[in-house]
């Protein structure tokens, strides 16, 4: 186990900025995600830890100690990539035991972690059998094998699940987790997939364009998102985002307007989560046509025509339901609206609906 430590690292290459100065620490045992578009720093930023890249600046710290200079395979870490990297002219058991070749470790040693880190992933049946004997699942626990078997005090993974069928990814996903409980391993996640990092990590790191947005807990993303990204990144169906214009304690917005809390001048964008958004009769909000309807199981997605904008609202199975073309009522739940400077893309913290005209 291990705290780990980026100190103002960054990486340029050629002339892409890959990362931008980061700053950031991880708690002994803690489980981060790093989620963001493809392209914003996410593999860079791992690879940097692994010891793969060399950071153009900055200093790496495990523990307290300057790691820049440590090679990969003595920075004690386990690393699972996207694509597995098997080797498939080894059966699994040595696939998994090749990380042990560097340490020298005695050969029985060996073979009773091989069979203990297969084990922990429930693939001890398949020890003699070829990569190419496995099926997609099965040779990504392998990879996780791989990278356990060493009892490293870092796990890294990069999208270890992307290639799974959903149910697949649902089950790894608790898999992964409970491993991660029980071993109490540093973990970093690298995941473009908002679920994931939702499900699995304390905190989640949120990247875009080579820089941090964004730390916090899955709730703190979700609640008080600071920019535009993270507020549009997070949530699905994502949140909806309406442009209008302040001028005292008023914003306009199409053709209607809401109140806000305090005076505000200039360009504002209102954010409101689809789930936040309540649908009636009673003449009460804002004056509504249903649109499109989308059934999604246990919940209804309406597109929902407004005087200010097209909204989109999420209606739970046990409310009621409406029909396309039908006039209604929406309402927004005050404390969930959040207003965004539109220029900066920064949330304005204290600004609150207070009433819709
Ligand atoms: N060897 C390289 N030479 C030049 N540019 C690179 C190199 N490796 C990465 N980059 C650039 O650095 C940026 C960050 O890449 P990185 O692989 O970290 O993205 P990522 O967030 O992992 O994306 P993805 O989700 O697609 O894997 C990208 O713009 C990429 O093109
Ligand atoms: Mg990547």
């Amino acid at each position: 186990m291990a705290r780990i430590e980026l100190r103002n690292v960054s990486k340029v290459w050629d002339n892409v900025v890959a990362l931008e100065p980061t700053n950031l620490s991880v708690a002994d045992g803690e489980f981060v995600a790093v989620l963001g578009p493809s392209g914003c720093g996410k593999s860079t930023t791992l690879f940097i830890l692994a010891g793969i890249y060399a950071p153009s600046k900055g200093e790496v710290l495990f523990d307290d100690q300057v790691v820049n200079d440590v090679e990969p395979r003595d920075r004690n870490i386990g690393i699972v990539f996207q694509s597995y990297a098997l080797y498939p002219h080894m059966n699994i058991r040595d696939n998994i035991r090749f990380p042990l070749k560097f340490k020298k470790t005695e050969k029985e040693e060996a073979m009773r972690l091989v069979e203990e880190s297969a084990k922990l992933v429930h693939i001890e049946e398949f020890l003699d059998r070829k990569p190419s004997q496995l099926s997609g699942g099965q040779q990504q626990r392998v990879a996780l094998a791989r990278a356990l078997v060493k009892e490293p005090q870092l796990l890294l993974l990069d999208e270890p699940l992307s290639n799974l069928d959903a149910t697949l990814r649902m089950s790894m996903r608790s898999e992964i987790k409970t491993l991660q409980q029980r071993l109490k391993i540093t973990t970093i996640l690298v995941t473009h997939d908002q679920l994931e990092a939702i499900t699995m990590a304390d905190r989640i790191i949120c990247m875009s364009r080579g820089k941090i947005e964004q730390i916090g807990s899955p709730k703190d993303l979700y609640e008080n998102p600071s920019s535009l990204f993270v507020a549009s990144f997070i949530g699905a169906p994502p949140i909806n985002l309406l442009e209008g214009v302040a001028s005292q304690e008023k914003l306009n917005l199409n053709k209607g307007s809401i109140i806000l809390n305090h005076a505000h001048q200039g360009k504002l964008t209102l954010g409101i989560r689809p789930e936040n958004i309540k649908i009636t009769k009673d003449i009460q909000g804002i004056k509504s046509r249903v649109g499109l309807v989308e059934p999604m199981g246990r919940e209804t997605l309406y597109v929902l025509e407004t005087t200010i904008g097209e909204l989109r609202a999420l209606v739970p199975e046990s409310a009621p339901q409406w029909g396309q073309g039908e006039d209604i009522f929406c309402q927004f739940e005050k404390e969930s609206c959040l207003f965004f400077d539109t220029e900066t893309e920064k949330l304005v913290s204290n600004l609150r609906l207070v009433a819709i005209e």
